[in-house]
């Protein structure tokens, strides 16, 4: 096995200069745990980007991959394989909406429903009917569409020219909103709780105002719950925590527990518009990465794991809000379920590293927001765990601030 020194110089030398990695490589994971290639354990409150929900080696999927991949687990869109059509069933009568499509990833699932919704569009409204109404400080993918989408210049930098015809209102805006509606609209994209923009939730008078607007302007209303989507709120679909139903849903994470797996799921009127050779792909919908996401949701319903999240969420929510109370450089807690933030008024970096070196892995957004993704799994002795690790960093990170702030104004001249 390389050591993490051999694994680092070998990326280094190799890989393209895409991520800034944090200092670990992991070897293995079990349950809410991972360990390091040199067996050290981390409380896992992140869980591959909000991926693996199911925690790491859950039993039932580490057989299910086995079984599948000694059967087949490739066939392509050429031919039917026994479990595509059985997953798109299950997430159609769960979501109420009528069909599915299958890609590998979250950003291709955008893709895919971008291009539906244009070609709803010019079917009903004719070529001038392809504008795109999106969300400033949203994120949906790094792909040239889904990057035309994302409304934070920081990750568009760079890229131009962007697809053209999307326009960007601020979120819960609708003022904003209806002044950006006309019938040249053919679908509006958000998601219900914005996840790189630092767990910002829609209202529900929003999310109204765009489910009305769409229709009056027989636009989609394409909802990206790659995030915020399948129990991560505590509910199967975040929509149906804010009781507002999308023409056209975006989920991808943790849908094939780990596996890349993507969907978008849209209701006839609009599905209607994609036939044969429209679009495709390679990859998407194959026999194992289909069986794994059924099996994915069998365990939630087996293991009643979205009440877990509504319970366990709810620990974490007050505990979040007890180092509000606590400290002043946190500031806020919002999210529900297994989505979650702590706002604070310092950069969150430090933070990250410190929980890094005492075992515990969360993340950082826009800078000074601590996220939480962790496995519907999680149980309140856990959060206890990562709460005394926090504790502890808030109060050195507060202390270092109230210092420097005591130079700065020590330093400073004096007012007359
Ligand atoms: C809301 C949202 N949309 C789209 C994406 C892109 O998904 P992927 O990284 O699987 O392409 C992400 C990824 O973080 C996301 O959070």
């Amino acid at each position: 096995m390389l050591t993490y020194e051999e694994i680092v110089a070998l990326e280094q030398k190799y890989l393209l200069n895409t991520y800034a990695r944090y200092p670990l490589a992991i070897a293995r994971g079990k349950g809410v745990y991972v360990y390091d290639v040199d067996g050290r354990r981390y409380l896992d409150l992140l869980a591959g980007l909000g991926v693996n929900a199911l925690g790491h080696a859950h039993p039932r999927i580490v057989k299910v991959i086995r079984e599948q991949a000694a059967k087949v687990i490739h066939v392509s869109n050429l031919y039917y394989n026994e479990y595509q059509g059985l997953l798109a069933e299950k997430l159609c009568t769960a979501s109420g909406l009528d069909r599915a499509f299958f890609s590998n990833s979250g950003t291709e699932a955008i893709e895919g429903a971008l291009k539906l919704v244009r070609a709803a569009g010019h079917a009903t409204g004719g070529p001038e009917k392809c504008i795109l109404i999106a969300l400033e400080n949203s994120f949906h993918g790094r792909t040239m569409g889904a990057l035309a989408l994302t409304g934070q210049a920081k990750y568009r930098q760079g890229f131009d020219p962007m697809l053209e015809g999307v326009r960007f209102v601020p979120r819960n805006d609708v003022e904003a909103l209806r002044n950006a509606m006309d019938d040249k609209v053919c679908g509006i994209v958000l998601e219900p709780i914005q996840g790189e923009g630092g767990i910002q939730e829609s209202s529900f008078e929003f999310l109204q105002a765009c489910r009305q607007l769409a229709d009056q302007h027989q636009a989609a209303l394409i909802f990206d719950e790659i995030q915020c989507g399948l129990g991560r709120t505590g509910q199967l679909f975040a929509f149906q925590h804010f009781g507002v139903v999308p023409d056209v849903l975006c989920i991808a994470k943790p849908i094939a527990a780990g596996l890349p797996l993507g969907a978008f799921l849209a209701k006839e009127r609009f599905a209607q518009h994609i036939t044969p050779g429209k679009h495709g792909t390679t990859f998407g919908g194959g026999p194992l990465t289909c069986r794994v996401a059924l099996e994915y949701l069998a365990i939630l319903e087996d293991e009643n794991l979205l009440e877990q999240v509504r319970r366990v969420g709810g620990y974490l929510s007050q505990k979040l809000r007890e180092l509000v109370d606590k400290f002043d450089i946190a500031v806020e807690v919002r999210g529900v379920g297994a989505i979650q933030a702590l706002q604070l008024t310092v950069p969150g970096k430090p933070i990250l590293e410190g929980a890094l070196a005492k075992g515990l892995l969360i993340n950082v957004t826009q800078d000074t927001v601590l996220r939480f993704l962790p496995p519907f799994l999680l149980q309140e002795k856990h959060v206890d765990s990562g709460m005394r690790i926090l504790r502890r960093l808030l109060a050195d990170a507060q202390k270092q601030e109230k210092a420097a702030a005591r130079a700065a104004n020590s330093t400073a001249p004096a007012v007359e």
